[in-house]
């Protein structure tokens, strides 16, 4: 798991991986922070990449909750593999996620953690995985993502946190996080209901 393997991978296929290096620590702190992790019973990872955020996820949750991440890139998924042995991974995109959960036989989700590079997906990615993500999620559910500061001034990074609004019941946002590269803030988004 390494920082050159990231970017190894974005090289090849920069407009999927959309990042130049893992998160830092401080991003990988912050974005799995009051989100309810350490009582959810159910959780997934989209887009783990090197696994900087699933280790700090793995951390943070009880030895009984179910945890499934979601990684497209195949050699990241072998990475993963060999660093996280236990991890259940599913090789395949998040635009499947309804489908996915249902082949894993996993109920609604409390957790959503997202590390995928929403500012530049065609709006059809973007839809598509997020209509995903809300019929996945329990009521009261909570789905977490970072936003690259930068990318707010890509129409895709607005279009992204406007439709967050629509379709979450609250959305709040992070403070930014300056000690990541680039300088990051997070999304966290709330489904309307208790259970
Ligand atoms: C910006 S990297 C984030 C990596 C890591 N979570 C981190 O914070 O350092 C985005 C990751 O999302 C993955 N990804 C992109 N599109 C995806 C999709 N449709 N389904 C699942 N994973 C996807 C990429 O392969 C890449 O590993």
């Amino acid at each position: 798991m390494s920082t050159s393997s990231l970017f190894r991978r974005f090289l090849q296929n920069p407009t999927q991986i959309g990042a130049l290096c893992p998160s830092s620590p401080a991003l990988c702190r912050t974005i799995t922070s009051d989100i309810g992790l350490e009582n959810a019973t159910t959780v997934v990872e989209l887009g783990p990449g090197t696994g900087v955020i699933t280790r700090e996820i793995l951390r943070r949750l009880s030895p009984e909750t179910t945890f499934l991440a979601i990684e497209l890139d195949k050699a990241l998924c072998m990475d993963l593999r060999r660093n996280f042995p236990e991890l259940r991974l599913c090789n395949d995109s998040a635009a499947r996620l309804e489908a996915i959960l249902q082949e894993e036989q996993l109920e609604r989700i409390d957790v959503i953690v997202s590390g995928l590079p929403w500012a530049i997906f065609p709006e059809t990615l973007q839809q598509e995985i997020l209509e995903n993500v809300l019929a996945s999620l329990r009521p009261g559910g909570c789905f977490t993502t970072f936003a690259y500061l930068q990318g707010l001034m890509l129409p895709a990074g607005r279009r992204f946190r406007k439709r967050l609004c629509e379709i979450f019941d609250k959305v709040e946002t992070t403070p930014v996080v300056w000690r990541n590269l680039p300088p990051a803030f997070i999304y966290r988004c709330h489904t309307a209901g208790t259970d």
